[in-house]
């Protein structure tokens, strides 16, 4: 009896914390990818994956385990994402095969002004020390306690409290300093050491120490607060006035007014057939999902260019063919982008079969043009109208049921504007805006008019949360970190995966390449050079070749759905993260 007793007291245990006996505990990856057999999590740091692994095995979805990642994100790397910052969730449901759009991107205070920059001094020296980029005037209105709060909202299963606790607890015992996090610190230390919290993680020390314990114990209590009561917590009452006062202190224009007014916003994801798969992926105000639709369209239209050479690994002929294809549609970005919600961003227009066409036949493939040739204005119908009122982190999640949520997650640069407000880092999303009509931000994207800043308004972004279907089922879940360089390298690794044979793990690895237009260079990384063969082939061309350290970051994670279902989860070792799940 007493035995009984013990193993009904032990089951019922179990049930408390939602597991059943039999189930695995989750397990992190060795390396930067791994394989599991039911649920998966790719984040861009190992406690992220963990955290989300966790809430999956606790018997979460995916839209709770994507809400406790993007949780412990912000604690486990200040400098990429956080709740002062916002983001895109792209979601698949797979009891109804619905996808969602949830658009949480920061918008501009009510007192934002298209010339609110003109003439405002950089508040220091240093690095990204414009005033779109440092300080108060820097930063939107956050929109990730909204969107987090959201998600669970609309697909969760877990009270929140719950989902937040890998967070809190990890903002509690602290996150051991990776040499990537002590580098941004060295770099932004003097910017960073003016905000009262963040002096206090040096220690005296030039830059964080690698291997040492960072505790946020101020932010573990703003954690809990949104475990507890909400969105609320964040945008009404103590912390939603510390966030106002330290904003103010910063030089900035935040009101109560503009936490309260904030809202999620759902969109339709943009949807097209390419390759023999169906890609879903972001809407405006990202720039990110259009530039990967042109691109493919361009190049499924110039297939006959390159496609010969594509039994081997990515060929220099389809890298020149991929660098031309993105020349024009980041030059309407730069024309036409801006808030959809604030601007007449005429989308059919830019994506009409002709001009796609006109864009392909412009194409050469052995000569790099320069990026006008691309250029396809539209004519005034279609004139853009300025109505009366431009660090980041992706994650894949992937639970039981087929679930499916691809988040990218951001404060901007480095963390973000480098002040804090109940332990939380404020981002710099408004240098995402353009400053000035023809004035390029920190990833060199010239804004155009309807990219301005105004009341309300979201500033256009890259982020490019993506998944790839086939006869209707989700086959990949990608997308990127970094900048301009986000959707040229969520486009290279889908395509390196399903047009040349190579693996997922193999295919993030690979060199990557990039090309905006403007600047007119093409980009490879020093992390991983492209070979001096089909480099030589590609400036033969008539490329100028400019090598930056790495392009983007990605975490994607590759569903074999069916018998023997198995999900391969990827993280960037670019980044150093490592994907978890069982
Ligand atoms: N802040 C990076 C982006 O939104 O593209």
């Amino acid at each position: 009896m007493a035995l009984l007793r013990a193993v009904a007291v032990a089951l019922l245990a179990l049930c408390l914390l939602g597991q059943s006996p039999r189930a695995e505990a989750p397990r992190l990856a060795d390396t930067f990818w791994g394989e599991f057999a039911r649920m998966a999590v790719a984040a861009d740091h190992p406690d992220a994956s963990a955290a989300g692994a966790e809430i999956l095995a606790r018997g979460g979805n995916a839209a709770d385990a994507a809400a406790a990642t993007m949780l412990a994100l912000g604690v486990a790397n200040p400098a990429s994402s956080g709740l002062g910052g916002g983001g895109f969730a792209l979601y698949y449901r797979a009891s109804d095969g619905s996808l969602t759009f949830l658009d949480f991107r920061e918008r501009a205070p009510a007192a934002a002004r298209p010339d609110m920059y003109d003439e405002v001094a950089a508040p220091m020296e240093g690095p990204a020390n414009a005033a779109s980029q440092l300080g108060g005037l820097a930063t939107g209105v956050p929109g990730e306690p909204a969107g987090i709060a959201e998600l669970v909202r609309r697909f969760g299963s877990l009270p929140l409290a719950q989902i937040a606790a890998p967070a809190v607890r990890l903002a509690e015992r602290g996150v051991v300093v990776t040499p990537a996090l002590a580098h941004l610190s060295r770099v932004f230390g003097p910017q960073m050491r003016r905000d009262p919290l963040m002096r206090t993680w040096f220690g005296g020390e030039e830059a964080l120490a690698v291997g040492t314990r960072l505790r946020q114990p101020q932010l573990a209590r703003t954690l809990r607060a949104l475990g507890s009561r909400g969105a609320d917590a964040i945008y009404r009452g103590r912390i939603a006035r510390a966030i106002v006062r330290a904003n103010r202190e910063a030089g900035g224009v935040l009101t109560l007014a503009d936490l309260r007014d904030y809202r999620v916003v759902e969109r339709a994801p943009l949807r097209g057939h390419h390759f023999g798969f169906e890609w879903v992926t972001a809407p405006p105000p990202s720039a990110g999902g259009f530039t990967l639709l042109q691109s493919l369209a361009v190049l499924e239209r110039i297939d006959e260019r390159w496609r010969p050479t594509a039994d081997g690994p990515p060929s220099a002929a389809f890298l020149h063919a991929l660098a031309e294809s993105w020349k024009g549609p980041f030059l309407d970005r730069e024309r036409y982008f801006g808030d959809p919600d604030h601007v007449a961003l005429p989308l059919e227009a830019m994506m009409a079969p002709q001009r796609l066409q006109a864009r392909a036949d412009a194409f050469h493939p052995a000569l790099a043009m320069p990026p006008e040739d691309y250029d396809r204005p539209l004519g005034p119908s279609a004139a853009v109208l300025q109505s009366d009122n431009a660090g980041t982190s992706h994650l894949c999640v992937v639970d039981a049921e087929g679930n499916v949520a691809a988040v990218t997650t951001t404060v901007n640069l480095p963390f973000g504007a480098r002040y804090t407000a109940a332990g939380i880092v404020m981002n710099d999303e408004m240098d995402d805006f353009a400053r000035a009509v023809g004035e390029a931000n920190a990833f060199g994207l010239v804004g155009g008019a309807p990219n301005l800043p105004g009341p309300g308004k979201r500033p256009v972004s890259t982020m490019s949360p993506t998944l790839v279907l086939h006869e209707g089922a989700p086959l990949l879940c990608l997308g990127a970190s970094g900048g301009s360089r986000i959707v040229t390298a969520t486009e290279q690794v889908a395509l390196y995966h399903l047009l040349f044979g190579m693996s997922a793990a193999q295919a993030v690895q690979a060199p990557r390449i990039h090309h905006q237009g403007h600047p007119n260079e093409l980009r490879t990384e020093e992390v991983q050079p492209l070979d001096a063969e089909r480099l030589g082939a590609l400036t033969a061309r008539g490329h100028i070749h400019e090598p930056i350290h790495n392009v983007a970051n990605v975490q994607l994670v590759r569903i074999h759905a069916g018998q023997g279902r198995r999900l391969v989860a990827v993280s960037d070792p670019r980044k150093g993260g490592r994907p978890a799940g069982r």
